[in-house]
């Protein structure tokens, strides 16, 4: 949550117009306010308002600030409203220091009257603010042209919690000092210009370099050199070059950064498919040792992970298997011992709730698989096996290609432990493996299609309504899960899932003429009892929306349905989910929302 951006450069351009196109690209992560800062002439120039980048930008020309070195934010407000004031970058009591925050330092009201005890003047309610006057007042302690970096750490190590962060100094004017813990900080390095930022899409257009910085890391740039040290100790870095392209993190054409993720769905599937099978085989021997399996994620890596969960539970039968919401994971540490494997499912890689159980995960020794896509971040780092999923970079803040990507790893870790556990021979999983490889971006390519239409149709007529429901069974529940979150979150339609017997236990109470019921129902063991749920709500005059399978009883007993190829029943969660995917977009468009910038959400959630 919140976007940081920092830039210094030898090249004599100014850096602004970087910074706010580099914060367009990490505006998915906040977009209650937008800042940024330069060092022009020895001096700090400062911009900032509440809004999002465009129109502040508009009002206040971020773009024309001058100087070669700044900082950007864009804010996901958690300490203090959304107002001027609260917006970052933040700056001691003379102006001298900016610096940019994203996290929650938990000690800043104790650090904050100790403060204005010696006389600081705040003039925002946010905990970040601490962080530039902590550094003004170590500072005093220090010869004025001793190096800035020994008052730093100092700050640092006053302060608790999480936090990214980046500061620069006015009279430093080539140097940004940062800190990472808990919150995601990369660094992007070209010969002349250094970068650092929440995430690599902000960059990428000017450089593929990345060195990730690490919990516990204290770095400084210049515009030629990045020093980094932990604990006292020089850290080498080690650049990485990204196979993402500049071209990957833009909208190319599309209206909508989602709509253009959920068409990227059939190369995402195509390349995470493509995985190396020894990890694959690494993973699966690592599960089959564990006594007890414990799916943790959050939101939809949490449907993701559901997914994976039916798809082991018809494997491994007897095994205890857990499938826990991360933030609720206390409630399951009885369970976590050195004999526990958790899998661990987040697409940044950096989600905070997840984060804390893998870390208490760890005390026990238990062991960690992480399926993440982006490509060393903190969860991956945490795990003795990292998966990726290959969906490259996504921006909306809904997840959709990056979902399917989770499922369809999992699926194949799915079809290894069948194989490794004796259930498949080695003819049976290649000839598997094989449909799985190449049905899986074909048959999402042709439903995305066919149905993309339909979706915007239906989008139409259900865009006027304030509720829906989501109806499925058994290993088909995550879809309507998913399908609900999808339509709420970026919609605002109140939508609700669940398993279709429990509707008669209190739901269907507020079932009336009209109302939008979409009942998810392949041609499987749950067709028949989807057909009854089916007749429960036309009765009270439900509106039927059925995602099913040509040949199924329930297309003639639907308002509008969505046929879909019969296909692997591995495949289902990923081809069922697509025409609400669809839908959900479409509902977020006819009502006038954007539905890559959804309310009071981000996409990496950094606080707990
Ligand atoms: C919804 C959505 C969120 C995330 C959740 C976990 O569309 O994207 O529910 O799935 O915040 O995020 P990651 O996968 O980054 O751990």
């Amino acid at each position: 949550m919140c976007g940081i951006i920092a830039i210094t450069t030898s090249s004599k351009t100014n850096v602004s117009k970087m910074i706010t196109d580099s914060l367009k690209k990490l505006e998915y992560r906040g977009y209650d306010s937008v800042g940024v800062a330069t060092i022009n002439n020895g001096k700090i120039e400062i911009l900032k308002d509440i809004g999002m980048i465009d129109k502040v930008n508009k009002r206040l020309s971020l773009e024309n600030l001058r100087g070669t070195i700044g900082i950007g934010h864009t804010r996901w407000a958690t300490h203090g409203a959304i107002n001027q004031e609260n917006a970052h970058p933040h700056s001691d009591c003379k102006g001298n220091i900016i610096v940019v925050h994203n996290g929650i330092i938990e000690n800043y009201l104790d650090l904050k009257k100790t403060l204005k005890e010696k006389g600081h003047f705040f003039s925002s309610e946010t905990d970040s603010e601490v962080i530039a006057h902590l550094m003004e007042e170590e500072l005093k302690q220090d010869n004025p042209n001793s190096s800035k970096i020994n008052a730093f750490k100092r700050v640092i190590n006053k302060i608790e919690g999480t936090y990214a962060i980046t500061l620069i100094h006015s009279k430093d004017p080539e140097t940004i000092f940062l800190a990472r813990k808990d919150s995601p900080l990369v660094i992007g390095v070209r010969e002349d210009t250094k970068f650092a930022a929440s995430d690599i899409p902000a960059f990428l257009e000017y450089t593929k370099q990345v060195i990730v910085l690490k919990n516990g890391e204290i770095a400084t740039l210049t515009p030629q050199a990045v020093y980094i040290e932990k604990n006292g100790f020089r850290v080498q870095p080690k650049p990485v070059i990204i196979s993402w392209t500049a071209e990957s993190a833009q909208k190319s054409g599309y209206p909508h950064f989602m709509l253009k993720e959920i068409h990227e769905q059939p190369i995402a599937l195509k390349n995470t498919l493509n995985i190396d099978p020894r990890v694959i085989e690494k993973a699966s021997n690592k599960i089959l040792e564990a006594e007890r399996i414990i799916f943790l994620a959050c939101g939809t890596s949490y449907h993701a992970g559901l997914s994976g969960y039916h798809q082991f539970q018809r494997i491994l039968k007897k095994r205890p298997l857990y499938k826990v919401i991360a933030s609720e994971y206390e409630t399951y540490s009885h369970l976590i011992d050195e004999d526990t494997l958790i899998i661990a499912v987040s697409q940044s890689g950096e989600t905070l709730d997840v984060m804390k159980g893998l870390g208490a995960a760890r005390k026990t020794r238990a062991s960690i698989i992480s399926v993440a896509n982006v490509i060393d971040s903190s969860i991956p780092r945490l795990s003795q096996i990292a998966l990726y999923t290959k969906a490259g970079p996504e921006i909306g803040v809904a997840a959709t290609k990056t979902h399917t990507a989770q499922v369809a790893l999992l699926a194949r870790l799915a079809l290894q432990i069948e194989h490794d556990v004796g259930l498949l021979n080695t003819t049976e999983f290649n000839e598997n493996l094989g449909t799985l490889v190449t049905e899986a971006p074909q048959i999402t390519r042709t439903i995305i299609n066919q149905n993309e239409f339909k979706a915007k149709e239906l989008a139409a007529k259900i865009s006027n309504q304030n509720h829906a429901y989501f109806l499925a069974r058994g290993y088909n529940l995550p879809i309507a899960l998913e399908g609900a979150l999808k339509l709420k979150e970026i919609s605002y339609i109140h939508a609700e899932a669940f398993p279709a017997g429990e509707s008669k236990h209190g739901p269907i109470a507020i079932v009336e003429p009209d109302f939008p019921v979409v009942i998810i129902s392949p041609n499987d063991w749950t067709a028949k009892k989807m057909l009854s749920s089916t007749e429960e709500m036309r009765a009270r005059g439900a509106y039927i929306i059925s995602v099913t399978e040509e040949g199924h009883n329930i297309i003639e007993r639907s308002d509008y349905p969505f046929i879909l190829p019969t296909s692997l029943s591995l495949l289902r969660p990923i081809t069922h989910i697509l025409p609400l995917q669809m839908l959900a977009y479409y509902a977020a468009v006819k009502r006038g929302f954007d539905p890559d910038k959804p309310k009071n959400l981000a996409k990496t959630v950094t606080v707990e």
